[in-house]
């Protein structure tokens, strides 16, 4: 049985399905059983647990043959790094306890950088924190996820931009489906021949004129990428509730896209690539609107 952390959501959630897509047994880890109900009727086994609570996530993992754990973004969180800090602490914690043999942790493309990488570190707190002695591990190190522009999708429906903060808006860089990181994240808690470090990008590199593009297939509408000027980035972030921690971090996330100083480790393997496309991923979250 594999455990997922997070299953409600969207890696967790396509985790969790493409386990179960294969026959595998799934326990889903969620803070509210009812999140998990769907999944439920596929088959899965709920287990209730937090992130905040060692014990609840320790009997999560027990009996487990490996398990999924994701950072879940805290953007309201006074310090988001803080947050990562206490929370990769209590999965090692839990990990120990439970004597789970095998972890699969969600991090990201650009993990490897010490500095300039903003609301990366956090992920890069996690993979620190969880080199756990006994417990072999793969780090999962996706590119910029496509169902980012779900944030933006209301606004392309009814007005027909997508607002963008990656700059200039013909530049592509490399982005990848929830879907294929599920599938990756599948292969990686039952094969244990995987370890280490997986990069992961979707079929091909994409811009946000190609995700306005993929915007107006799907809507049948006209939609046109709108750069968002980077002095307007903050403004934006604190309307979302975002703290300053958070916001700064953002900043520096995206200063380090657009420069391209956020990329793929290029002393790692090479990154596996995904297929479902952009235009897939965008229909996707038109659908689920
Ligand atoms: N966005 C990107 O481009 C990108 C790229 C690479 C890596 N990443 C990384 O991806 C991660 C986010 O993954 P995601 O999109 O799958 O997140 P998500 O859709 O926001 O899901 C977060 C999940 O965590 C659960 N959760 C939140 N707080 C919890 C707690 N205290 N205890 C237990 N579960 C808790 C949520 O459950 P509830 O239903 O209870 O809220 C939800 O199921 C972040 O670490 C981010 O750094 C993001």
């Amino acid at each position: 049985m594999y455990a997922v952390v997070g299953a409600s959501g969207n890696t967790g959630g396509a985790t969790a399905r493409a386990l179960l897509s294969v026959g595998a047994a799934v326990r889903a880890v969620v803070r509210d059983a009812a999140r998990a109900e769907a999944l439920k009727t596929k088959g899965a086994e709920v287990a209730v647990a937090d992130l905040d609570d060692v014990d609840s996530l320790a009997r999560a993992f027990e009996g487990a043959r490996a398990a999924y754990v994701l950072n879940p973004p805290a953007y309201t969180d006074p310090d988001l790094f803080a947050r990562a800090r206490t929370l990769a602490g209590n999965v090692a914690e839990a990990v120990r306890r439970s004597g789970l043999p095998r972890l699969v942790v969600l991090s990201s493309m650009g993990a490897h950088l010490g500095a300039g990488s903003g609301n990366i570190g956090t992920n890069r707190i996690f993979e620190r924190a969880l080199a756990v002695p006994g417990c072999a591990t793969v780090f999962l190190r996706p590119a910029y996820f496509m169902e980012n522009w779900a944030w933006v999708a209301p606004v392309a429906a009814q007005a027909g931009v997508l607002p963008s903060f990656l700059l200039p808006t013909d530049r592509a860089i490399p982005m990848v489906a929830a879907a294929d990181i599920g599938s990756l994240a599948a292969r990686a808690l039952q094969d244990a021949s995987l370890s280490g470090v997986i990069q992961l990008e979707g079929p091909r590199p994409c811009s946000a004129d190609d995700a306005a593009g993929a915007f107006a297939a799907a809507l049948g509408r006209p939609v046109a990428a709108a750069p968002v000027p980077e002095e307007e980035w903050g403004p934006n972030l604190e309307k979302s509730g975002f703290t300053p921690r958070t916001i700064a971090a953002w900043v520096e996330m995206f200063r380090g896209f657009n420069s391209g100083a956020i990329g793929f480790e290029a002393r790692g393997t090479p990154p596996v690539r995904g297929t479902v496309s952009l235009g897939e991923a965008v229909r996707g979250i038109v659908a689920r609107r």
